[in-house]
Formats: C-alpha cells, structure tokens, sequence
C-alpha cells in the first residue's frame, strides 16, 4: 500500500499550501479571469463550480498527481470488475452494477450476476404494478394505498431522503413512513395514522437481525394481528439479503425482495431497498432514479481525473481536509425537498471513510473523513452559518440548488437563490477590517465607537465551497447527484487508503447494549445494584431504574 503522506505529492501539496497562506481568494479571482471556467464542469446533468476553493494551477496539479500515485484509476477498474475491494470483509462493492442499463454483465466470484439483477428488478416493477393496479388487495378486499418502510441505517436514510426529495412525483392517494429508531414512540406516533386495512409493512434489513428493525417488525405484526388483521402475506413483504432470517420471521420467500453481499448497506437503495420509492412515485420513476446514477457512473468510469466530477469533489475535499485543515464539511440543499440529504450523506460518508487504520492494518498518519452536518438553506443561515463565517474552524461546504423549483411560487426561488450565491460568495469574499471601518465611518460612528466594533463585524473569507446546480431536481438529476456523493467518498478512501466499505465501528455499542438490556427494569421488577460496568455506567444503570420504578 502507498504510504500517501509519504508521496512527494503530498509533501508537494504541504508546500503549495504554504505557498498560498500569504494571499487570498479574491486576489486569486483577480488574478485569473478563467478561473471560474477552469474550476468548473458539466456531467450527467450536473454542474460543479468548484472555483471557490483556496486552490492554485500548482495544487490542482499535484491532486492529480497524487490521485496517480495513488492508482485511483486501478482501484476504480477494480471496483467496477467486481474485485473484493471491501477487504475486511471479502466482499466486491458493485451497486452500480444495480443501476447498469448498458447490458454490460458483472461478475462476483465467476458468477455472473446481471440476470439476477435483472430479474429483481422485474420483480420489483410487477409488484409495484399490482399495488398501483390495486390488483394486490389487503385481507379485506381494500386497495394498499399506505407503506410502512421499516429500517435503518442504510435501509432506512437511503429510501426516506429520496422518497422525501421526489414528493412533486408521489402518486396520487399514496403515503409513505418511515420507521427506524427503537425508540417505540417512532412506530407507536405512525400506528396512529395509519389503517391496518390498507398497509403494507415494508421490513428492509440486509442482514435481517439488526435489533431497532426487528424489533419494530414483531411490533408492528402484533399490532396488525391484536387489531384483527389477517393474512400477514398481504400485509408484510420483506427486503434483505438473508433468505432463510426473512423465512424464520414468518415472512414467505414469495414476499422478499433480494439483494447481495456486494451491495453495502449504505449503497442499497438501487436495491430491493428503493421498493418504497417506486410504490410510493412509481416504478418509471425509481427507474429515471437509476438511469441519472447510471450517467455518474459512466462519466465516473470514463472521463479524465481532471474533468471527472466526482474525482475533483473527492481532491478538492482532500485539499481542504488534509493541506487547509478543514475539520467538518456541510451539505446545504437550496432545496427543501432535500432536507434528508444532509443525514443520508452523514451515514453514506462518515460510515464510509470514519477510520483511522489503513488497508493494511496499521494506524494512518493522514487525516481521514470530516464531519458531515447540514441543513437545507435558508434555514441553516439563520441556525449555525455564523460559526462558518466566523467561527475558529475552517469548514468546507457544498451548496446544491436547482435553477428551476417545482413550484415557482411568486419570486420564492429567485429569493432562495439569491441566497445560495450570497452564501458562496460571502464565504469566499469575507469583509475587510478597511470595508468595515469605512462603512461604519459613512454611518456616521466615532472612531472609538468604530475601533470597538470593526472586529465583531470583519469576515476573514478565504472559506471554500463548491456550487452543484442542476436545471430541476428529477429522478434523473437525484440519482446523478446521489452517485457522485458515492464515487465522491470512494475516491478519498483511496486515497486516505482507507476500506470505505466496512463500519466496525458499530460493532462494539451493538454489543454493550445487549449486555445491558437484561440489567434493565422493565417497569415491574425490581433489579440489583449494577456492578460489572464502570462506575458511571453502574451509576446511571442503577439511576434508570429507580426512576423507571418511581
Ligand atoms: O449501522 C450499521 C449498519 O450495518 C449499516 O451499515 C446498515 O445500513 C444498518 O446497520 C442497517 O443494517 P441492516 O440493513 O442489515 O438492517
């Protein structure tokens, strides 16, 4: 494995940093009138304005060159040739192979798995058909106009941000809900909306054990059955990936939807998992879904690493992590229909690349993932942007925004735009300590009163972000976007030299909370002292359950 930190192009990188500590970003626009042409680019219906960023012709050099001495190239071939990239886990990582509409075959251990996923996603269609048809009846004759899509993870964040972003094409009469958390507060609020008469319960889990799922499925058949529903086939089908745990919950074969090992979690909602998406805006919708990911990924394989989108999305994120310091990245969606999009990403991204050991084993010297957090605009202006403007951390951002709303209300979206582009603007430009003074002079403010107050209202600037736009947000536009977040994080664990496709990190909680569940009063009995933890463990154990018994 290349030690990257180790790689003259990092070394060169450090100094290219270096090298433009003494200036700014206005001064490298001023300097450039291309600028905006040579930092930016179109692919599937996507454009990326990644201009405003601290990065000279020298550094974008050096990216591509470490990006080479990397072998970013070989390990996407090895990807898309169903290789076991996922190391830890022996698995090859081939979701594009779910959104493939070249004909093009993939193979998995010599197996050749296209016909199955074709057949999949027949079967997909056929069933959305006959609940849209009505042909699919609940057990008392009524149509199933309701889904109760109960996951997690990535079996609940991928189906939900896109069934949420997609809503201009719900059809007609249909409701979606999402249910995850184990909190039973989640299942218990959407039971009371619901009609057990015309809901299909959708139970999505890979693995078909996850705790929070399982417990909301056998909570939710109780409910079905203690209300006099019959004929749980009509009313439960399952997603996974695991045949015979779907089988031992009681779900028929019939009734599942299959994908494989080599769909990870977090990239599954290509999958049998995006059935909620086509029941709830049809399945040419979930199709247009796949077909927009599909050009991402034909761009991704194809083009050059200096006019390959997502590779560029990837350097520019390692420019600013590992050379500017960058602590935390946001996402902010000028668009309120991708309010999930910050969470799905947090998941898609910190899952992925949160790792702090490389590929072989050892703890790496690089910085890896950033913190992912964001809100759609405007609402994040008025929540946390003062600590991106002005705040001690540098933090990188991507603004995404379509020129064209679903609903053109009055001049809502010229105003939501205006904002984007003030944003991007007011990050890169920052205020001057001079612009300020002499603003506050023209107020009429004595020096005094000037001197005191210029500090608080100076902007450093010099803070990066990139600009997506896209003409609307549409099946097609989203699935392209979702891709190139995918391939985005793919390419920076390459190059962090990191498995972007395992999350082991997970394991050790799930296991102590197993340990802890029978230590727990539930509500009637009493339990002893709690003494195999730590003492504050032991503590607020032993706290719970007083209160629980109060
Ligand atoms: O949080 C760990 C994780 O394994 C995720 O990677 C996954 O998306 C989620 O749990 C749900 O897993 P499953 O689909 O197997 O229920």
């Amino acid at each position: 494995m290349v030690e990257v930190t180790k790689t003259p192009e990092w070394k060169s990188l450090s100094a290219d940093a270096e090298a433009l500590a003494s200036t700014n970003m206005r001064t490298l626009f001023a300097d450039d009138p291309d600028r905006f042409e040579r930092y930016s680019l179109e692919a599937a219906g996507l454009f990326l304005d990644f201009s405003k960023n601290k990065i000279s012709e020298d550094a974008f050099d050096h990216l591509i060159a470490l990006a080479n001495a990397v072998d970013l190239e070989g390990t996407r071939s090895r990807m898309f040739a169903g290789e076991p990239i996922n190391t830890t886990e022996n698995r090859a990582v081939l979701h594009t192979a779910l959104r493939d509409f070249s004909l093009r075959d993939y193979h998995v251990d010599g197996e050749n798995v296209s016909p199955k996923i074709r057949t999949e996603l027949k079967r997909i269609a056929a069933f959305a058909q006959s609940i849209h048809s009505g042909a699919a009846k609940g057990y008392s004759g009524k149509t199933l106009d309701t889904v109760v899509n109960i996951g997690i993870g990535g079996s609940d964040l991928g189906p939900q941000m896109v069934v949420e972003a997609l809503r201009p094409y719900w059809l007609d009469g249909r409701r979606s809900f999402f249910v995850s958390n184990v909190d039973g507060q989640q299942l218990a609020d959407t039971l009371a909306q619901i009609n057990l008469e015309t809901t299909l319960f959708v139970i999505a889990s890979k693995t078909f054990t996850t705790q929070e799922t399982m417990t909301n499925a056998e909570s939710a058949r109780k409910w079905f059955l203690d209300r006099g529903g019959k004929d749980v086939a009509k009313h439960f089908v399952a997603l996974s990936t695991n045949r015979h745990a779907v089988e031992a919950f009681g779900i028929d074969p019939e009734n599942m939807f299959q994908f494989w090992d080599w769909v990870g979690g977090r990239y599954s909602l290509w999958s049998a998992i995006g059935l909620s998406i086509a029941l709830q805006v049809g399945f040419a919708n979930f199709e247009n879904l796949l077909k927009g990911a599909h050009l991402m990924d034909e761009h991704f394989r194809s083009a050059s690493l200096r006019r390959n989108m997502p590779v560029l999305l990837a350097l520019v994120g390692v420019w600013n992590r590992n050379f500017l310091g960058a602590s935390a990245h946001a996402v902010l969606p000028y668009d309120q229909h991708l309010h999930r999009l910050p969470a799905y990403l947090q998941q898609a991204d910190m899952e992925s690349n949160g790792k702090r050991i490389g590929k072989d084993g050892a703890v790496l010297e690089n910085k890896t993932g950033p913190i992912i957090f964001g809100e759609p605009g405007t609402n994040g202006q008025h929540a946390f942007y003062q600590l991106l403007h002005q705040g001690t951390d540098l933090i990188s951002a991507d603004f995404i925004a379509p020129a064209i709303s679903h609903s053109e209300l009055g001049d809502h979206h010229p105003k939501l735009l205006s904002n984007f582009l003030a944003q991007t603007e007011a990050l890169m430009r920052g205020k001057a300590d001079q612009e300020v003074r002499d603003e506050l002079r023209a107020d009429g403010l004595t020096k005094p009163e000037i001197t005191a107050l210029a500090p608080h209202k100076a902007f450093p600037g010099d803070r990066p972000s990139n600009s997506i736009l896209m003409g609307k947000l549409t099946p097609e536009t989203l699935g392209a976007l979702i891709a190139l977040y995918e391939h985005k994080i793919f390419c920076q664990g390459v190059i962090w030299g990191i498995n972007s496709f395992d999350q082991w990190g997970v394991e050790l909680g799930k296991v102590l909370a197993k340990s802890i569940l029978p230590e727990l009063s539930n509500l009637s009995e009493e339990k002893p002292s709690a003494t195999s933890h730590d003492a504050s463990t032991n503590g607020l154990i032993d706290r719970i359950n007083d209160l629980r018994q109060r």
